[in-house]
């Protein structure tokens, strides 16, 4: 699927890319390369997922493999929690940027919100945007009270908020709060990390389609405007997500999705204590890949 839709601030984004959490280096090297030989045009990281640099390996085998342009990737990153404050993303940008290999980031997100620091951090990734060094920053794990909070602060309005979403866990007032202010929304674990595939409901849709469990799902967050990164190591899978654009979902289909939120958080969600930036389990190094 090579579609974009152009964010709040006219920068293209791609509807579909590959996530790469729970990928080690040499994994997520393997998957860059290989996603970006399949036409995967956006890859999203973060300096939690310990990756960037076998990230900075995939992308530069991918394009010299395909003789491909940086212009033409969209490469999403991150500043984790103990980096949130003004002085510590700053630095932290810089070093992001020197592993990842590369002279500008497409989008760079507030992995999640730390109370009492977001604003800071916000006002650091202003500046790196106004400096030219980001094209598009946004925010991830933001709920409507702090996501509000952030904007009564902002002098640059979000751009994404990248949150879980999948058709178990639909976050529909985050979802509603995105598109009155004009944010655009990203699905991080898009599949539930694997649980919404055996549904029966996305394995009946699958039937009718002839399509798999993953590619309804995946056309499912396309037709509800919303960027979608699902992550697998496998490259027929990898291919297997990315074609989603040879079909379309009734709206009597899409509606029996919608009716499928439980409001469950995937098995990763509680995985850490995200909010707090002092938790020792909130490093990079513990992340099991
Ligand atoms: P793998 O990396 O072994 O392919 P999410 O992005 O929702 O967190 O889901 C990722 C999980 O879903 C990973 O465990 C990944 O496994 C698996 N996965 C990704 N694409 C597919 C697919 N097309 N069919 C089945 N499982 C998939």
């Amino acid at each position: 699927l090579d579609e974009t839709t152009t964010l709040n601030n006219g920068v293209k984004m791609p509807y579909f890319g590959l996530g790469v959490w729970k990928t080690d280096n040499h994994t997520a090297q393997n998957s860059v390369t290989e996603a970006i030989k399949n036409g995967y045009h956006l890859i999203d990281t973060a300096k939690q997922y310990g990756n960037q640099a076998g990230v900075a390996k995939g992308i530069r085998e991918g394009l010299r493999q395909t003789g491909g342009n940086r212009k033409d990737l969209f490469i999403t990153t991150k500043v984790f929690n103990g980096d949130a404050g003004y002085d510590s993303t700053l630095h932290a940008f810089y070093d992001t940027l020197h592993e990842l290999q590369l002279s500008y980031i497409d989008l760079y997100l507030i992995h999640w919100p730390v109370d009492g620091q977001y604003i800071d951090t916000w006002h650091a990734l202003e500046k790196l945007y106004k400096d030219g060094l980001i094209r598009a920053i946004g925010v991830s794990n933001f709920d409507n009270e702090r996501l509000q909070n952030l904007l009564d602060h902002a002098n640059v309005t979000p751009a994404v908020n990248q949150m879980e979403y999948n058709p178990l866990n639909q976050e529909k007032e985050i979802h509603e709060m995105a598109r009155m202010t004009g944010i655009q929304l990203e699905a991080w674990s898009p599949l539930g990390g694997g649980e919404a595939l055996n549904d029966a409901t996305i394995n009946q849709l699958a039937e009718k389609y002839h399509k798999s469990a993953a590619q309804i799902i995946l056309r499912w967050n396309y037709q509800q405007d919303v960027i979608t990164i699902p992550k697998s190591t496998h490259k027929e899978r990898m291919i297997e997500n990315s074609q989603i654009a040879d079909f379309e979902l009734s709206n009597e289909d899409v509606q029996k999705i919608q009716e499928m939120d439980k409001k469950k958080h995937s098995i990763w969600y509680d995985e850490f204590d995200w909010h707090n930036p002092t938790d020792p389990n909130n490093t990079p190094e513990t992340v099991e890949v």
